[in-house]
């Protein structure tokens, strides 16, 4: 399939007509920002059901790192399908769910054995983590940082800190929960180490002087790059000082990679690019290429609650963990390497625009992981939001998907088999939609 190739005027009327019965009986709750209506897809192009191809920089959030219906997916998915759907690994065993386990042990960023547990999804897994950590430490309190997100039930909501829509009237959130500031370099003045140490002063000389003591704090939960908060990636010793700071208190850290990880960034975890090594690490989103799985893999000895304390029904399908496997074949052979060869072609690009484009202030990311921050001044970095939101309706338009992060920066989170000039169709249509969306102020 190529893309993109627009057919029909947006919405096309198959997609206005299911729009239309979406908006009757399914939950208002989601946040839809342009009227795209799947029908099938392949690799890193989708199809609407009016005949129109997109190319898909949104990859269901992040989700379809091996594209739509990866032919090796699929097979794991039907042969494992055909032979059991449901067992519940709460309370049998099945071979796929320990080979998956096995798998992660070998992967996950954290050193010495692995134990892992399974759940749906990546709030599930932040869930596990918080009562993972509380269970070992027997401590209670958690710090988060601005501007994360890390699902959306009542434990993880409580770290969250993305947008306050997110939070409003469903308050109050769990107790003993504190939140840092992240560090974001490009917002900061003053050096990288400098951004680091400010963020890291707070929790060692505010929050554990003044709000909770370190010897009651159980875990400090951090993505190694701020996803929804605008794909903003800290500078390496905020995490490696966040790693000295749990390990001399006995609080575990918990590394959030279910956005991050499953080779988005170039690597097969962010925690890589770090030398970061967890007690505890979620994972979710692009592990099975969409269905519907999130792990919290730990430390063996952090992860020693005795059986009944936590568990889930459906949690490690066996479908599920077949994909996940398949998943992870795909990675390690090729797609891994090329998130980040296309991912590093992609920024070039994109630095490219932003010298032709005021309206681009940062360009930042790690393989196929990359935010575009969008100011109205390169000086004084007021956000532009107004211009972001054009800029995906435009690019929508046009027959690229997507998506918002933060306030004003697109994030471009592709499928990892996107191909290089599958990359140069995204740049050459940003730079018309910018042209259309930055022409109108300078006016
Ligand atoms: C870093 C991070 N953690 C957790 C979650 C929650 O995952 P889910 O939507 O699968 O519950 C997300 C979702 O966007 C995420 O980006």
């Amino acid at each position: 399939m190529d893309a993109p190739d627009i057919k029909t005027p947006l919405p096309g009327p198959k997609a206005k007509a299911i729009i239309e019965r979406d908006k009757q009986f399914v939950s208002p709750s989601y946040t839809r920002d342009y009227p795209f209506v799947i029908a099938r897809g392949e690799g890193a192009v989708v199809e609407d059901v009016d005949g129109n191809h997109f190319l898909d920089c949104a990859a269901g959030i992040a989700v379809n790192s091996t594209g739509v219906s990866h032919p090796d997916v699929v097979k794991a998915i039907c042969e494992q399908a055909a032979n059991f759907i449901h067992m519940s690994g709460t309370d049998f065993y099945y071979e796929p769910q320990v080979r998956l386990a096995e798998e992660l042990a070998s992967i996950a960023p954290i050193d010495g054995p692995v134990r892992t547990f399974f759940g749906n999804s990546g709030t599930e897994a932040t869930e596990a983590a918080i009562k993972l950590a509380r269970y070992y430490t027997r401590r209670h309190g958690i710090i988060a940082f601005l501007g994360s997100f890390h699902g959306r039930s009542m434990g993880s909501l409580s770290l969250t800190a993305s947008k306050v829509i997110q939070r409003r009237g469903f308050g109050p959130l769990l107790p003993g929960v504190y939140h840092a500031r992240y560090p974001d370099p490009y917002r900061f003045k003053g050096s990288a180490d400098e951004c680091a140490g400010e963020c890291l002063s707070y929790i060692r000389d505010q929050l554990f002087t003044q709000l909770i003591a370190p010897d009651e704090v159980a875990a400090i939960v951090v993505e190694p790059v701020q996803g929804e908060g605008g794909y903003i990636v800290p500078p390496a010793a905020f995490l490696q000082e966040l790693r000295e700071l749990t390990t001399e208190h006995g609080i575990v850290l918990v590394v959030d990679e279910v956005q991050s990880g499953m080779g988005r960034t170039g690597k097969m975890f962010a925690s890589d690019h770090f030398g970061l090594r967890a007690d505890v690490v979620n994972i979710a989103k692009g592990i099975a290429s969409g269905l519907p799985l999130g792990v919290t893999c730990a430390r063996a000895d952090v992860m020693s609650w005795p059986p009944g304390a936590h568990a889930s029904t459906f949690g490690g399908n066996p479908v599920s963990c077949a994909a996940a496997t398949a998943t992870i074949k795909l990675l390690k052979d090729t797609l891994v390497a090329n998130a980040a060869a296309v991912g590093a072609h992609l920024v070039n690009g994109l630095r490219e625009l932003q010298r032709k484009y005021a309206l681009i202030g940062d360009v930042r990311g790690l393989g196929l992981m990359i935010g575009v921050e969008l100011v109205r001044n390169r000086e004084t970095k007021e956000r532009a939001i107004d211009e972001r939101n054009a800029l995906v309706q435009s690019m929508f338009r046009r027959g690229v998907l997507v998506l918002g992060a933060g306030k004003n920066a697109i994030r471009i989170a592709p499928p990892l088999v996107l191909t290089t000039s599958q990359a140069d169709s995204l740049l050459r249509v940003m730079d018309e939609a910018l042209t259309e969306v930055t022409s109108p102020l300078r006016t």
